[in-house]
């Protein structure tokens, strides 16, 4: 862990220290409100449910601490992703999406941003600097990407996206703060879904967007607030809970899965690997350069489908489940979904289980599957 890290993490425990007062819980408590006592003038005030909320203020406080950076909260992933998208563009902008990226983003951009007139080009992560982004007002990256988990080069993306004037904004979630931190990297809005890691018990959907522009954060918080795009206040609640062991479980699954990467690459049954630990990975170079870690999620590619769905079903520590980043490690085959990867191929969410006895079962199980 960096030293930044280690710093975030232990102060994050205390953030409410700062203004609690003597007979305060030292939880955030969980307030449910529509309604607040307003009398009089209401400027300066919490208003409505839909504008504020003292639990989000919590939660906010938290991940913005992460961030470094101002943080607004969001009821998923793509809450947070769409309000990046729809506060900043309008109709004649052009935008550049991730080719293999999470593939709802491309989903929302050819269903509802291109009908407003929003031209929408994708690219793939592992050359997104290819062609440059002239002509372009947003630039959307997500490194390392999912399913694929190839990477790319955040400075030089930012740098060329500046020099281009077009916005870069980053999806963080396979990472999360502690593991990659694309505003210091120069993106301008990171975005990340904190249902996967940061939540980190599979029990609730959670977004966030943070940014150091001013400009750009009231743009957002009022998407927000006219479009009604806002969280519940248990999950807040819940993800302010999650936030408060992320280093300890983050460190565990990276931990766990630098151990097992290279164990599953050298396992008969399995086809390749792809993990950006792995000193033969495409994207190792990079990743030491940009990223803490190298992350929880391990691409797995099998001969065929059916070898890769006896492994998952046959592993008595692997959820067979989408999503990823929760304390119970999972597994799906992406191909299920459409995504454009071989039949064979697993995307791996390592969890929190003791690392020797997570790789006991899945070694059983690839024995089997093999
Ligand atoms: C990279 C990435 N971004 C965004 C999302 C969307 O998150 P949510 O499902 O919370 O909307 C996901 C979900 O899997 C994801 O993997």
């Amino acid at each position: 862990m960096s030293e930044e890290n280690g710093r975030l993490a232990a102060e994050l425990a205390h953030l409410r220290r700062g203004t609690a007062t003597k007979g305060d819980p030292v939880a955030p408590p969980l307030t449910l409100a529509s309604m607040y006592h307003l009398p009089g003038d209401p400027a300066g005030f919490r208003q409505y449910g839909r504008f504020d909320n003292p639990t989000w203020e919590a939660v906010e406080e938290a991940l913005g601490h992460l961030e470094q950076a101002p943080a607004l909260a969001f009821p998923s992933g793509m809450g947070a992703i769409s309000a990046a998208l729809f506060a900043n563009l309008e109709a004649g902008d052009r935008i550049l999406l991730p080719s293999d990226g999470y593939y709802t983003t491309r989903a929302v951009a050819d269903r509802f941003l291109k009908p407003l007139g929003v031209s929408v080009d994708t690219r793939p992560t592992a050359a997104f600097l290819d062609g440059g982004f002239d002509g372009y007002r947003l630039v959307f990256a997500e490194t390392p990407s999912n399913p694929g988990l190839d990477i790319c080069d955040l400075a030089a993306v930012a740098a060329g996206a500046r020099k281009a004037g077009a916005l870069l904004v980053a999806d963080n979630t396979t990472m999360t703060p502690l593991g990659q931190r694309p505003l210091d990297l120069g993106a301008d809005i990171v975005v990340a879904a904190d249902t996967k890691a940061p939540g980190g018990h599979s029990d609730v959907l959670f977004g966030h967007v943070a940014t150091r522009d001013d400009r750009l954060l009231a743009a957002i918080r009022d998407w927000r607030k006219l479009s009604g795009g806002i969280p519940g206040p248990f999950e807040a609640w819940l993800v302010h809970r999650g936030l408060e062991t992320l280093e300890v479980r983050f460190d565990r699954m990276c931990s766990s899965a630098e151990a097992i990467a290279p164990r599953l690459a050298a396992h008969r049954a399995v086809a390749s690997v792809r993990y950006p630990g792995l000193a033969g990975d495409p994207s190792h170079n990079l990743a030491r350069a940009q990223m803490q870690r190298f992350g929880f999620l391990v691409g797995v590619t099998f001969g065929d489908a059916r070898t890769a769905e006896r492994f998952i079903d046959g592993c008595r520590l692997i959820q067979p489940a989408t999503s990823f980043g929760g304390v119970h490690t999972s597994a799906e085959r992406r191909a299920r979904w459409g995504d454009a990867v071989a039949e064979g191929f697993v995307r791996l969410s390592i969890g929190c289980e003791p690392t020797e006895e997570l790789w006991k079962a899945i070694a059983e199980s690839l024995d089997a599957a093999g």
